[in-house]
């Protein structure tokens, strides 16, 4: 990207920008975020995108899952960050069962960007997904579609596992990618799937791909705040990196994970799935 293509520091990302991100091989940084204090410092860091994820159901409330997680508790979490930063683009979590209907989704997504002032929406979903992306699209609503492991299926898959391993899977994640994008989504959102699906949906689909131990081949990447400042507890997969330890700090610790997803030093081909 030349400087006179590169976002001002201050002024909000758009779609368009994130488009040209793709286009020029910049690769997005994005991390979630849950409140004020550390979406400022992401900020600072450089941060693209902020997703205010349902994983907050487990980081910061404590359940096993993030099938507890209400729209409330997304807007107000989303409305925490949304006050705190200029430039990154917010996306809000669609949690479990608010994608049920597109109508009711249209409803729930409306309330996250208008009383949340989230920029887009994130949602995942069986095979209704690409009609309420649709309906969402319709009326405006920036969408990404959230593929690979969902983890809104814990309950269903018995925990949280690699998804597409088999070719008939990893074909059903790339159909619907396209099928995503046909129905107007401008994001894909792949967690946990091998590296070669990921290749797969870059080359299928022409809008921004972004990973989560999904390897090295999508347009950004992104983690869990706390699994990267390395205060999650537990066993931690393997794609996650500890930027803390070495950083010595939360504000280093943003700054080396930006510094290494745009050098593409981070995800080394390890920190995915085979
Ligand atoms: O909720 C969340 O934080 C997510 C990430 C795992 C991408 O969806």
């Amino acid at each position: 990207m030349s400087a006179a293509e590169q976002p001002m520091a201050g002024k909000p990302l758009n779609l368009g920008d994130f488009r040209t991100m793709r286009a020029n091989g910049e690769a997005i940084a994005c991390l979630t975020a849950y409140d004020a204090a550390f979406a400022a410092a992401q900020e600072s860091a450089g941060i693209d995108l902020i997703l205010v994820g349902d994983s907050l159901g487990m980081v910061i409330q404590g359940h096993r899952s993030t099938v507890p997680v209400r729209v409330d508790d997304i807007l107000y979490h989303t409305r925490c960050v949304t006050r705190a930063v200029t430039r990154p683009w917010v996306v809000a979590d669609m949690p479990f069962l608010s994608v049920r209907s597109p109508d009711y989704a249209v409803e729930q997504a409306g309330r996250l960007m208008q009383e949340g002032d989230a920029a887009m929406v994130k949602l995942e979903g069986g095979e209704s997904q690409v009609d309420v992306a649709r309906a969402l699209a319709d009326q405006g609503i920036p969408v990404c579609g959230h593929l690979g492991l969902q983890p809104q299926l814990f309950y269903k898959l018995g925990g949280f596992k690699v998804q597409g391993r088999e070719a008939a899977a990893a074909q059903a994640i790339v159909d619907r990618a396209r099928a995503l994008e046909q129905a107007g989504a401008d994001m894909i959102l792949l967690e946990c799937v091998p590296n070669a699906v990921t290749q797969a949906v870059v080359e299928a689909t022409s809008v921004p791909v972004i990973g989560i131990g999904a390897g090295p081949h999508a347009h950004g990447q992104i983690l869990v705040m706390h699994d990267m400042l390395n205060v999650t507890k537990g066993r931690k997969p393997r794609f996650v990196k500890d930027f803390m330890s070495e950083a010595g700090g939360v504000e280093a610790a943003f700054a080396a994970y930006v510094r290494e997803v745009k050098s593409g030093a981070y995800p080394q081909p390890t920190h995915g799935f085979g």
